[in-house]
């Protein structure tokens, strides 16, 4: 698989914290999975609550079991070491938080963030850490309370990245060093081509049929699945999702891409505080 870094420089060369007021959801309303923009909380809540059983063992199938030791090194690309204070926002059963937890060597360093009640208690159990109840737009700590921010795959289920991005910048220490990515947003892509995109998509729909023949699943994992694809096919840009690292505040705002959709976007907190610092809009 091919890697490749873009630099948020290109786009946006002025650090400085702006506060958008526009939300910025990561993508158009799905009609066919709800209604209108208020009923895509409630829907994904419930969707994920109903597929937390299936959740790993789909991973699983879709990564062909690579998963887990992705997560991990995205992690250590980002920056993550021992003995960080971290939050997963997005904790879902725990896959990105199981690689954080062997890397930062304590699991009491950890915390887990997610808005589904069954995500959070197969967190729980699978790590022992502590997981509350939260979404990227309200993390239910402190500013300044962490060293690191991950998120996987989680990006697509967000009301509104702008506020959520502003969250991230709050619950952040500053940084000292502005060379070292303190959050690390891990996202599917959707392929550049056509023919990329058929067979990711094809990849989804075998994957599931496979598994509809060799095992019991949940009655709406198959709708999450293919919910999960209109939300990768329909995503913002990565560019955009840059700008609004950007706009936040991040600094160093970087996008590293693995085999052409596995992005992994990277920034830091500054250490000085660009909170009043005029709109640059
Ligand atoms: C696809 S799972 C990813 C789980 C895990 N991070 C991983 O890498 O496998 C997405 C998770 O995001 C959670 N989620 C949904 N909306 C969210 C939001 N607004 N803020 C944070 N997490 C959210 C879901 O409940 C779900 O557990």
């Amino acid at each position: 698989m091919s890697d490749r870094t873009e630099i948020e420089s290109k786009v946006h060369t002025q650090p400085g914290r702006n506060t958008p007021d526009a939300a910025l959801a990561p993508h158009p309303v799905i009609t066919g999975a709800y209604g209108g923009p208020e009923g895509k909380r409630a829907f994904v809540d419930t969707i994920f609550d109903a597929t937390a059983a299936d959740y790993d063992r789909v991973e699983r199938w879709l990564s062909f079991g690579t998963g887990r030791k992705y997560r991990a090194q995205a992690l250590v690309r980002a920056g993550l070491r021992s003995g960080m204070r971290v939050v997963d926002v997005g904790v879902g059963t725990g896959l990105v938080a199981s690689g954080i937890t062997s890397i930062v060597g304590d699991a009491n360093l950890v915390v887990g963030v997610d808005p589904s009640s069954e995500m959070r208690r197969y967190a729980h159990e699978a790590l022992g850490i502590s997981v509350c109840a939260g979404t990227a737009g309200g993390i239910p700590f402190e500013d300044a309370s962490f060293d690191f921010l991950a998120m996987g795959y989680a990006l697509r289920h967000i009301a509104d990245l702008n506020a959520a991005f502003q969250e991230f910048y709050r619950v952040l220490r500053p940084s000292q060093s502005h060379h070292e990515g303190q959050l690390c947003i891990m996202e599917l892509t959707r392929p550049r081509t056509l023919l990329g995109r058929l067979l990711l998509r094809g990849h989804f729909g075998l994957c599931l049929q496979a598994m509809r023949l060799c095992c019991r699943m949940g009655p709406r994992t198959p709708e999450l699945w293919r919910y999960y694809w209109e939300t990768i096919d329909q995503c913002i840009s990565p560019r955009r999702v840059m700008e609004a690292l950007s706009s936040a505040g991040f600094v160093n705002v970087k996008r590293h891409v693995v085999g052409g959709i596995f992005s992994e976007y990277t920034a830091t907190r500054p250490d000085h505080d660009t909170s009043s610092a005029p709109s640059n809009t």
